[in-house]
């Protein structure tokens, strides 16, 4: 059976069950707590908390999951995938075990004719929680499962919760027997390898207030209601149903590993190591197009480094393969896009910016290959040389940090070199790194405040509505104020507060668009507005300064956005649509918004692409969108369906593909975007777009950045007048400034080769006189000498050699000079082999005559150099060389 089929039988089971059956949420959660949707449950938890309306007391659901804890075990286990679909049963206070119980038993052991899965009912088993009695009287009694096919277990195995705070509860799960030939007898306790979990149903009703480890939590109450949450693995139901050995074989995942066996000449199940590698393959390459596809972007924080860790391994096990500095990318996504786009046809829509996103990963990471391995090379010599037998966790640490190289292939190469490597060093930095990531991220977007303060709010105030598309000032009232990040009645002039409005025309940073500014005025205070977040989804915190007054919860208020600022924010927004319409018509529709910055008269706005963009397509896209300015064609902003925006062709980041309604602005006929920014009203508006420039933010993105309305205007008026300016010092017209500069750079070189040339000639003519000038010290040439002022380190260094090569091979000699090249004083020494003999050793003279000058310095024994920050003293210097030497030779 295949797993589309699959898929679609348990839906439809549970459809003529009433369950309403929604589709599957974008990985990236939208629970602040999570990086990724790790289980079916996850976009449903405020049901479960009571938190929000459920759109149907029983709901369904194939979810998209990704769980990484485990990504060492994958391809070495049977069971074990960082990508996988949860199929879900919901209800959120319906029904509870006495139902939830028989309908899994129902769909698992109904025949396949009557839309089950045929499961003969003495192969499965069942585990309970512990003191679950009333789990066991339904599976026994009701259903009729044999007790000694019911096992009971603990916290670890049958107690679910997210990891996080939120709902938990006691759950049952059950579990195929695969037969004797996978392991022992014994049930579930016994072998999880040979009986396969297919099916966990949790009975939520705690609500957890600390989550500490899977055992170790603190239960804050009961929710609500009694909820059932089920999940059921597709990936181990397709296992068992297509009657493989593990659930890289299935179809789905088994297309890629062909493929992947294909293209490096490999043969799946001759070499267990190379086994693994074609698996681990299988499974990361189709989770990092799904992780693409939902708009994640490879990175070093969060998401992006669990996307690019994922792409690392898949190419790192391809080279393992034999695949050398060839790229199989390509290839194996598009294999991952077809086997998965059958259920999700977005992955065909969206598949030109998924390829430009894996191919440039990959070809930055087959470029880190190459320098690391350099870098590796030189520590694994520095630590040879030096007898040692670890790499020190640093050099791993900056392997990784500058290079790219993930641990375990600096493991592996170092084991090839047989050298062990300081993991637990190199985790510390780790560690110390991502904490002070968390922090930068955490002090930028939540300010102190503990994100829960934030949920309290929102179920207080319920969801805020934003008023600002169509106003710029409103009336509204404080529901909430924060100081500090705790919620407090009133606050004072002075304070920094964050305020929530119950509706609010300020405009919360997001999309790209910063964040409004403004002012907030009650009978009693005056609150400056400096920014605006929403730190989660429905809630509007306005952050700023009481300036005076004392302004409290409850509070009627008149809420004011500066409205310059927004204006000027509203024409970079629309200008930013422009332009990504350009650069799709210019370079092809691969080129995709990857991010965006739009601020008051200038933004930034980054795209997918291969390479740089030459500067023609920069002038023909500015040209293009200036065309449209002058067009001035009306800006429009409507609210539609999911389905409805696609058709109509608007462009969507990635990502942007989940909800029911979704909001689309279009600029005439031209750009067609989903956004939930604000814009201008029509394009004539922004005056003017000017591009500055175009460079590398990241592998295979790309970012411009631009000025619009007057600032372009300003921008092009200065350049103008800087223009004006040079033609007139120039006395040439402005066609032939070029050509003039250009000659003017050219002589210019000239003149200073060709001094340069004069200068150490005359230095040099003053070498004669130098060494003639020498005098006796105990058998010793000595000289000491002040340079004519401007005399280059370089010619200072050569005038030394010069003179000291002046004096016969067995003449002790020794030379110091110094001078002031431009501000700061240099003193060079050299002493021959003979003065070295003699015990003069250069370097040290340097050390005497730099200390005396404000520096330091030193050196070799025969030439050194150094300097100072006083040029006042060289005469001085010299003088205390002088009695340095006199000293030494006495
Ligand atoms: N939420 C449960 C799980 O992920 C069903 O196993």
């Amino acid at each position: 059976m295949e797993s589309a089929e699959i898929a679609r039988r348990f839906l439809r089971f549970f459809e003529e069950r009433g369950h309403k059956v929604v589709p599957s949420a974008s990985l990236i959660a939208e629970d602040p707590t999570l990086l990724l949707v790790p289980a079916g449950m996850v976009p449903f938890k405020p049901y479960f908390l009571g938190q929000r309306k459920p759109p149907a007391a029983r709901l369904a659901s194939v979810q998209k999951c990704v769980r990484t804890p485990d990504i060492e075990e994958v391809g070495k286990t049977t069971r074990h995938a960082t990508f996988f679909q949860m199929l879900g049963n919901f209800s959120f206070g319906d029904y509870f075990k006495e139902q939830a119980i028989p309908f899994a038993w129902e769909l698992l052991t109904r025949s396949e004719s009557d839309g089950g899965f045929a499961f003969p009912e003495e192969k499965l088993w069942v585990t309970v929680y512990l003191d679950d009695d009333e789990a066991i009287d339904i599976w026994h009694n009701k259903v009729g499962v044999p007790m000694e096919r019911i096992q009971r277990r603990g916290l670890e195995d049958n107690y679910w919760h997210m990891g996080v705070p939120g709902p938990g509860g006691p759950c049952s799960e059950i579990y195929y027997d695969r037969g004797p030939e996978y392991g022992r007898d014994g049930g579930p306790v016994a072998d999880e390898d040979r009986y396969l979990e297919v099916w966990n149903n949790v009975f939520m009703q705690y609500q957890l207030s600390a989550v500490r480890s899977k055992v170790d939590f603190d239960v804050a109450g009961e929710l609500p209601a009694k909820n059932i949450d089920t999940g059921m693995g597709l990936e181990r139901m397709a296992t068992i149903l297509q009657g493989v050995d593990n659930l890289y074989e299935i179809d789905t995942t088994y297309k890629i590993l062909d493929s992947a066996a294909e293209l490096t000449k490999t043969r799946y199940g001759r070499d267990p190591r190379a086994d693994v590698s074609l698996r681990v393959i299988a499974d990361h390459v189709r989770t990092g197009t799904m992780l693409v596809a939902d708009g994640v972007m490879p990175g070093n924080e969060g998401r992006g480094y669990v996307l690019r860790r994922i792409l690392r391994r898949s190419i790192r096990n391809l080279r393992l393969l034999g695949s050398g500095d060839e790229r199989y990318m390509h290839e194996l996504t598009e294999v991952t896009i077809n086997a998965m786009g059958e259920t999700y046809p977005e992955l065909k829509v969206d598949a030109p910016q998924i390829h430009a996103v894996i191919d440039a990963e990959e070809a930055s990471f087959l470029g880190t290959l190459r320098t690391g391995t350099a870098i590796f090379d030189v520590a694994v010599e520095e630590t040879k040389r030096k007898s040692g037998t670890t790499l020190s966790g640093d050099q791993a640490f900056k392997l990784h940090d500058t290079y790219g190289f993930p641990i375990d292939l600096t493991l592996e190469m170092a084991s090839e070199q047989g050298l062990k490597v300081d993991e637990e060093g190199f985790r510390r930095l780790m560690k110390e790194q991502r904490e002070m990531a968390k922090a930068d991220a955490a002090a930028k977007k939540t300010g102190n405040a503990d994100i829960s303060v934030f949920g309290q709010l929102l179920e207080n105030a319920g969801k805020v509505e934003f008023l600002g598309y169509d106003q710029t000032s409103a009336e509204s009232s404080v529901v909430g104020i924060l100081v500090d990040g705790a919620s407090v009645p009133v606050a004072g002039a002075g304070a920094t507060v964050e305020i929530v409005l119950g509706r609010t025309p300020f405009y919360a940073e997001g999309g790209g668009q910063l964040a409004d500014h403004g002012l907030l005025r009650t009978s009693g205070a005056e609150v400056d507005v400096l920014d605006v977040q929403s730190p989660i989804k429905g809630l509007v915190v306005h952050r700023g300064r009481v300036r005076v007054g004392e302004i409290r919860v409850g509070d009627e208020v008149q809420a004011e956005v500066d409205v310059e600022r927004r204006k000027a924010i509203s024409r970079s927004h629309s200008a930013t649509h422009l332009v990504h319409r350009g650069f799709k018509n210019a370079l092809g529709e691969t080129a995709a918004q990857a991010g965006s910055e739009n601020s008051p008269g200038r933004f930034r706005f980054d795209f997918t692409a291969a390479g740089a963009v030459p500067p023609s397509v920069l002038r023909d896209v500015e040209d293009e969108v200036n065309a449209v300015l002058i067009n001035d064609l009306k800006v429009n902003a409507f609210y539609t369906s999911q389905a409805e925006a696609r058709a109509m062709g608007a462009l969507a980041m990635f990502g942007e593909k989940y909800g029911d309604e979704v909001r689309v602005v279009e600029i005439g006929d031209y750009s067609r975007e989903l956004c939930g920014g604000t814009h201008v009203h029509s394009s004539g508006q922004l005056g003017l777009v000017k591009v500055l420039g175009e460079q590398s933010v990241g592998a295979g993105v790309r970012r411009v950045e631009a000025l619009v309305g007057i600032d372009a205007f300003r921008f092009l008026a200065r350049e103008s007048l800087l223009v004006a300016q040079v033609t007139e010092q120039l006395k040439v017209r402005r066609e032939e400034l070029p050509e003039r500069i250009e000659g003017i750079v050219t002589r210019l070189r000239t003149a200073e080769k060709d001094l340069e040339k004069l200068r150490s000639a005359q230095v040099l003519q003053i070498a004669g006189e130098l060494a003639a000038q020498a005098h006796d010290l105990h058998g010793v040439s000595v000289v000491t000498h002040r340079a004519p002022d401007g005399t280059g380190p370089d010619d200072l260094r050569k005038l030394a050699l010069d003179v000291r090569g002046r004096f016969p091979g067995d003449r002790p000699a020794v030379v110091v000079l110094a001078g002031v090249p431009s501000d700061r004083p240099v003193v060079v020494a050299a002493v021959n082999e003979a003065g070295r003999e003699r015990g003069l050793k250069a370097g040290r003279l340097v050390g005497v005559a730099a200390k005396a000058l404000g520096g330091g310095g030193g050196g070799k024994d025969d030439v050194a150099q150094g300097g100072g920050t006083r040029p006042e003293a060289i005469d001085e210097a010299l003088r205390m060389v002088a009695e340095t030497i006199a000293g030494q030779l006495a």
